[in-house]
């Protein structure tokens, strides 16, 4: 099988949008949830997605992450063009340079913490040996090395956070896409589950995309894209470094 290769240039940004837009529906009953939005992430950048329920966050992720397609307008992932990807070029590189966390964590509750990590290496056939070398490495990464062998059922929901945010990081993608991650966690949970995120930015050199509400998380970000009824109503540098 034949996939588009990724013409990454070093130059090309992570994500670069271009007068997104996305519409539900036909007539009067058309919903636009994104009215042209246009926006750069560069790499090694984490950037929060703010605004209220309704507002487009879902639908930009969805568009950004390959999982949908826009009614107009454009979408590069590090010089890809995703609209002239196929069906199965998208799915190779949503497998291959995309990890995605969700606010219900989506773990399977048959597998172990590290069976967990290791499912998008099963999918691109990476030896159990490797597999379980990687998940354990991982697993440390997040703080949770003696909870391999655990099953989602035995772990909090901070903890399974953090399995799906190793996961996430299997396959080592460029960008990793997260929606509402502490949307079910304490603020506390919620603000541990951010730095996390801040500190695999950092560590592994990855780019994060995270739509959250949570107004005390947006420091943690290198930058706050705020969306208003499907429009970017204001993009602000938070500067934060720490
Ligand atoms: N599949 C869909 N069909 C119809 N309307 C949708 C669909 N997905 C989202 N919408 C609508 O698009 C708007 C934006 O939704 P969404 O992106 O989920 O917002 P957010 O994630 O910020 O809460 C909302 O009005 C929502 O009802
Ligand atoms: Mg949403």
């Amino acid at each position: 099988m034949t996939q588009p290769q990724a013409t990454a240039t070093t130059t090309a940004p992570m994500v670069a949008a271009t007068d997104l837009r996305r519409s539900f529906g036909t007539g009067e009953r058309t919903v636009h949830a994104l009215r042209g939005v246009s926006f750069s992430i560069g790499r090694g950048e984490l950037t929060a997605l703010k605004g209220r329920s309704g507002s487009g966050k879902t639908t930009l992720l969805n568009l950004v992450g390959g999982l949908d397609a826009p009614t107009g307008g454009s979408i590069a992932l590090d010089g890809t063009d995703l609209a002239g990807l196929n069906e199965d070029g998208r799915l190779a590189l949503r497998r291959e340079r995309i990890g995605f966390v969700f606010q219900s964590f989506g773990l399977i509750p048959m597998l172990t913490a590290a069976e967990n990590v290791g499912v998008p290496m099963r999918l691109r056939k990476v030896s159990a040996a490797e597999r379980e070398e990687r998940a354990h490495t991982l697993l440390a990464l997040v703080g949770l090395a003696d909870h391999a062998n655990q099953r989602p059922g035995e772990l909090s929901g901070g903890q399974q956070q953090r399995v799906a945010i190793a996961r996430a990081l299997a396959n080592d993608p460029g960008l990793i896409i997260a929606d509402e991650p502490t949307g079910q966690l304490d603020s506390e949970t919620g603000r541990s589950i951010m730095q996390l995120l801040r500190a695999v930015v950092r560590s592994e050199g990855v780019t994060v995309l995270v739509a959250t509400h949570d107004p005390t998380l947006m420091e943690l970000a290198d930058r706050v894209i705020e969306l208003r009824d499907g429009r970017i109503v204001e993009e602000e540098a938070t500067g934060q470094a720490a």
